[in-house]
C-alpha cells in the first residue's frame, strides 16, 4: 500500500510543493488548510500527478477542527505514515507594536497547531510501518533577527517541541525532524519582503525534496535539525 500523508498548509507555497512531490511517489495525501477552494485546486494537481488526495478544511489552531480531522482519518484509515506540519503565518512587527492578539495568533497557529496535530495523529502514526513527523520551522529558530520576536518565539518553541517529541517517540521508531528554511520563494515571502529577487530565494521544491527523502529513510533511521537556504539571503 502506498504511504498516507497529512500535510497542513497544503493550499499553496511549501505545503503545495510537498503534496505534489508526494504525488510523484503515488502517495495518498490529506491536504489541510483553512481555504477549501485552494485545497481542492491542489487536490486536482495531485491527482493529475499520479497521487490521490483528500481536501479537508480546518484551522490547525482550533482543537475542535483538528478533532474533526482526527475523526475523519480514523474512519478512512487504520494508520498514517507521514505528518508534515507546514501551516504557518508570519508576523513582522517590533515588540512594542505587538499586541496580545497578534502574539496569541502567531503562537496559536505556529506552535499550538503542530501540538494539536501531533496529539491527534500520533496514535495513527504508531500503526505505520515507518512513521515520520516533519515540522517546518524557519531559520529564525536558529538565529536571532530583529522585528520578528513573536514569530521567532513560535518557531523556537516548535524546535523544543520537536526535540522533546523526537525523544518521546524514539521507542516507537517514529522520526520527528525539524526543517528550518531560509527565505523561500512562496506567497508568504513575496508579501513579507517584496524587494527580494524570487530567483535568489530557496525554491519550495528543494525543501519538498528533503521532506520526501526524510520520510523515505528506512525505519529506525532519523535525522537532526536541517537548515536549508540559498547563499543570497540570510
Ligand atoms: N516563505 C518563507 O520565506 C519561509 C521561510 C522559513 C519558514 N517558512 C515557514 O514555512 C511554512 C510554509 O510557509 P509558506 O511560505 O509556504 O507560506 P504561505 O505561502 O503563506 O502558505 C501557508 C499556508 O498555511 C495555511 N495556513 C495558515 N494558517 C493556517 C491555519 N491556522 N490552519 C491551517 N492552515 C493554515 C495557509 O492557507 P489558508 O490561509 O487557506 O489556511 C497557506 O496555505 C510556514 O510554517 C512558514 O512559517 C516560510
Amino acid at each position: 500500500m502506498n504511504p498516507i500523508a497529512v500535510i497542513t498548509g497544503a493550499g499553496q507555497g511549501l505545503g503545495r510543493a510537498v503534496a505534489l512531490r508526494f504525488a510523484q511517489e503515488g502517495m495518498t495525501v490529506v491536504l489541510v488548510g483553512r481555504t477549501l477552494a485552494k485545497l481542492e485546486s491542489v487536490a486536482a494537481e495531485v491527482t493529475a500527478a499520479g497521487g490521490s488526495a483528500i481536501a479537508f478544511a480546518a484551522d490547525v489552531s482550533d482543537s475542535a477542527q483538528v478533532e474533526g480531522l482526527r475523526a475523519l482519518m480514523g474512519t478512512r484509515f487504520d494508520h498514517i505514515d507521514i505528518l508534515v506540519n507546514c501551516a504557518g503565518e508570519a508576523l513582522i512587527r517590533n515588540l512594542e507594536e505587538t499586541d496580545d492578539m497578534a502574539w496569541d495568533r502567531v503562537i496559536n497557529i505556529n506552535l499550538k497547531g503542530p501540538f494539536l496535530m501531533c496529539r491527534a495523529l500520533v496514535p495513527l502514526l504508531k500503526q505505520s510501518a515507518n512513521g515520520s513527523i516533519i515540522n517546518i520551522l524557519s531559520k529564525v529558530a536558529l538565529k536571532g533577527y530583529g522585528g520578528v520576536s513573536a514569530y521567532t518565539a513560535s518557531k523556537t518553541g516548535l524546535l523544543g517541541f520537536t526535540h522533546s517529541l523526537a525523544a518521546e517517540l524514539d521507542e516507537a521508531e517514529i522520526r520527528v525532524v525539524a526543517i528550518c528554511p531560509g527565505p523561500m520563494d512562496t506567497p508568504m515571502r513575496w508579501a513579507a519582503t517584496p524587494d527580494h529577487d524570487p530567483k535568489l530565494l530557496v525554491k519550495p521544491e528543494i525543501i519538498a525534496e528533503t521532506v520526501c527523502q526524510l520520510a523515505s529513510l528506512p525505519r529506525g533511521v532519523t535525522s537532526g535539525d536541517i537548515l536549508l537556504q540559498t547563499h543570497h539571503y540570510d
